[in-house]
């Protein structure tokens, strides 16, 4: 099977030769390669400019031999093209200094053409389909929730104490953002399947943060409404600490989920039936030794299957991850046979 056989078949649930394989933030920052980039170039540079960003991309798969890359750019484009102002501060993370609070401030944001005001993503995946035709490429963007709490909350957050009171205290503003954000994550998934996506991710990172009741409220129907605007290739969503929803994630409209590592397989299995399944290996157990990182990798595998599984990290790998623990994860699920399991 070739690559894109084999992560079509997965992400729709037919039969493949065997699990394909790809990470989140399979390029970055446990990469020397990519830190000598970066030793030139701020990130946001990299975001915006397609000729690094792809290659950027390309740098995992000089190393690994991966079914699929992730085109490099960050869940803040979307915020930045709304006219808001994005920066990333080393140890910190994202800084959007003008936090939105108020129904005025959700009323200031633009709310553009995304081909208009996003063009990077679109062209460097052109770019990277040219330079690397055997391998597919998948697009992304966060979910509206993740970003309405970057938007409200300004920074990270543990308890995002700003975001979750103006969804209490201003429900209409807070609703006509989601909405808007919705708008602008569907057409920008829609811009990157035109561009060629084999398939395309919704990252939303922070929907465990809610209860059951707000999940379902805020998070789920801006997801939907989203995802309902995407056509044309398989869609993922993925979703951190969701484990007591999982039953909530089949009628997100996504054609496949994206799983943590505190997701018990065969449950996730018996919740969501044939659903095509992501993940969901621990990233920090890439630091155990390769013996290890290797039987984790096997007992995944085991557990979800020969249909409709994509092998994957629960989240992305993290800067001081070894080298070896990847290329342990990588070879262990390329050698893996179902059927003398
Ligand atoms: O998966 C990939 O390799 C594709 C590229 C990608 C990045 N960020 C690159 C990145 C993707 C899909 C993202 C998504 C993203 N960005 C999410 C959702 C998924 C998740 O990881 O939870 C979120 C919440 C963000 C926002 C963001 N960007 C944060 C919180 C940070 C700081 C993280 C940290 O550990 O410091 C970033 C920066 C970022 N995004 C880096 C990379 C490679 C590191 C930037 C650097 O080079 O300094």
């Amino acid at each position: 099977m070739t690559r894109h056989e084999r992560m079509l078949g997965a992400l729709t649930g037919q039969p493949v030769d065997r699990t394909p394989v790809w990470f989140m933030r399979q390029a970055g920052r446990y990469l020397p390669e990519y830190m000598e980039v970066r030793s030139r170039v701020s990130f946001l540079d990299l975001c915006h400019d397609p000729d690094l960003a792809v290659l950027v991309t390309l740098q995992p798969l000089d190393r690994f031999d991966l079914d699929a890359a992730i085109i490099f750019s960050d869940i803040l484009t979307i915020p930045e093209a709304m006219g808001q102002e994005v920066q990333f501060i080393k140890g910190r993370g994202p800084v959007l200094p003008k936090p939105i609070r108020s129904r005025d401030d959700v009323r200031a944001l633009k709310q553009p053409d995304v081909a208009d005001a996003l063009p990077v993503v679109p062209e460097s995946l052109r770019r990277f389909i040219k330079a690397r035709p055997d391998t597919p490429i998948l697009g992304f963007a966060g979910a509206p929730w993740t970003l309405f709490c970057y938007m409200v909350e300004g920074s990270g957050s543990k308890n995002w104490e700003n975001a979750k009171k103006m969804l209490w205290t201003d429900p209409e503003a807070s609703q006509e953002l989601l909405n808007r954000l919705a708008d602008m994550v569907g057409d920008y998934l829609q811009t990157q399947v035109d561009a060629g996506a084999l398939a395309v991710q919704m990252f939303d990172t922070w929907a465990g943060a809610l209860s059951q009741e707000d999940f379902k409220r805020w998070a789920l129907p801006a997801a939907q409404r989203a995802l309902s605007r995407v056509k044309g290739a398989p869609r993922l969503y993925f979703t951190k600490d969701s484990s007591p929803f999982l039953h909530l994630l089949k009628s997100t409209g996504a054609d496949a989920v994206g799983l943590d590592w505190r997701v018990d397989i065969p449950m996730a299995r018996e919740i969501l039936g044939d659903m095509p399944i992501q993940g969901n290996l621990d990233p920090i157990a890439l630091y155990a030794p390769p013996e290890e990182v290797a039987r984790r990798t096997r007992a995944i595998l085991k557990q979800a299957g020969p249909v409709g599984h994509v092998f994957n990290l629960g989240h992305g790998v993290t800067p001081n991850t070894p080298i070896e623990g990847v290329h342990a994860m990588v070879e262990a699920v390329r050698s893996y046979r179902h059927d003398e399991a």
